[in-house]
């Protein structure tokens, strides 16, 4: 019986466990569980999703607090087309957050950063052109394109020194998205050096509609792979969403996968950036608690437990500070949303909305708990103590035990 350390990705001369440990914005996926991720030899990811929070939590700068201060004036508003990044801010924040990380990194693993598109940060392009080359700037191993089809992401850093070296990919929910990035790109003369193909088992953010449930994960991997042989493409590719045990994961390594994308099992991990209160929520989840909602202004469908304290929270929008979803017109569908409801209750103290969340500041202060589909088995992945609460785990069990179990066995903590 095969075990995920039979097999090995291989990029080059390199090789590694074939076990990725997915981005997971905002800081819930963070440097430490990267980092323990790529000493054990597998692919770790930081995000650089609200990187100036980040960056102000983690290296005492004061990103937020300056621009803040700089657009206080404009915060009863509705109009928020004037709240721009400085990108010379952006780019220091960062490479603060990259650079530090990989100062840092040892082991023969890599690390990577995801990038999300939907981040429109009132400047879609240029403030993704920064974000990428300054992760590249800071040596960051590899970056993951994510949230959208980013059909001009390889245009804007192909003028990069490293754009040739720095290992990137994309992740895609569908052949017709990957089609659609290739021929984009086809001009470049520059193939991604991996594709993540994330079903509608993930966490966070969702490539499908809210028909999710009709799509599986392997039919998908089967044709892009078949596909790509066709096109004599040989790209790796690295299968993500629902994937819980290591014979899941094996599965995926001899049906088409080179490596598997994994994070809900890492939520519960020492290493993890959730609050810990918030971890025992996970554990104690009920299948019937996790639902697939439009509550983000992304406009993608996400999934998250119910409880989620951000789901019909009517904070005002707190773009001055964050903004990391306004359009490039200053527009965020929790803006438009607020303004209703505030308009249609002028004289409620506490505004309730129910269709969309401000996601911004709900992730910043993780209040939106999105999470993966399988939460609901994470309570049989550990020991519950006399009071109900749950063990919480090292990532080194986790990425462990993947690496190593057969039979859909799942190793409790010691
Ligand atoms: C809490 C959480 C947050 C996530 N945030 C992001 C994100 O910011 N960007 C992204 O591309 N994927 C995100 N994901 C998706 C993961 O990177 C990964 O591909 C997927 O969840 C793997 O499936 P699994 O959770 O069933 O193992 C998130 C997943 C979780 C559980």
């Amino acid at each position: 019986m095969k075990r995920v350390d039979d097999f090995r990705l291989r990029f080059g001369k390199q090789e590694l466990v074939p076990i990725v440990v997915g981005g997971m914005g905002v800081d819930i996926s963070t440097a430490e569980l990267a980092l323990e991720t790529a000493r054990l030899g597998g692919i770790g990811h930081i995000s650089d999703a609200m990187v100036q929070d980040v960056s102000d939590r983690r290296f005492d700068t004061s990103f937020v607090k300056e621009k803040t201060k700089l657009y206080k004036y404009n915060i009863d508003n509705s109009d928020k087309s004037g709240v721009k990044f400085d990108l010379g801010q952006l780019a220091e924040a960062t490479r603060l957050h990259v650079g530090k990380t990989m100062e840092a990194k040892r082991g023969d693993g890599m690390i990577f950063v995801n990038c999300m598109e939907k981040l429109t940060m009132n400047g879609p392009a240029e403030t993704l052109r920064v974000r990428l080359a300054s992760s590249l700037d800071a040596g960051i191993d590899g970056i993951t394109l994510s949230a959208g089809l980013h059909l001009g992401s390889f245009g804007l850093m192909a003028d990069h020194p490293r754009f040739r070296d720095a290992k990137l990919g994309i992740i895609v929910s569908s052949l017709r998205a990957l089609q659609l990035f290739l021929r984009k790109n086809a001009r470049l003369d520059r193939l991604p050096d991996f594709i993540v193909i994330e079903g509608p088992l993930a966490g966070g953010h969702l490539g499908f509609g809210m028909d999710w449930a009709q799509y599986d994960l392997q039919t998908i991997v089967t044709e892009i792979a078949a596909w790509l042989k066709a096109e004599q493409l040989p790209i790796p590719l690295i299968a993500a969403g629902g994937i819980f045990t290591g014979s899941d994961a094996v599965s995926f390594l001899e049906n088409g996968a080179a490596a598997v994308q994994v994070a809900t099992r890492f939520t519960v991990t020492h290493e993890c950036g959730l609050p810990a209160d918030t971890k025992q929520e996970y554990f104690k989840a009920k299948e019937d608690e996790i639902e697939v909602n439009t509550v983000s202004p992304t406009g993608y469908p996400m999934r998250m437990l119910k409880s989620s304290p951000a789901i019909g929270s009517g904070i005002r929008p707190g773009c001055e500070s964050y903004g990391y979803l306004l359009d490039g017109k200053g527009n965020c569908a929790y803006i438009t949303s607020y303004n209703r409801e505030v308009a249609a209750h002028p004289d409620d103290k506490n505004i309730v909305v129910m269709d969309k969340t401000c996601l911004c500041t709900h992730m910043r202060n993780f209040k939106c708990w999105t999470c993966g589909h399988y939460t609901y088995r994470l309570k049989d992945t550990t020991r519950q103590a006399a009071d109900g609460s749950y063990e919480i785990l090292s990532a080194e069990h986790v990425f462990r035990d993947y690496q190593f179990s057969v039979d859909n066995k799942i190793a409790l903590p010691v």
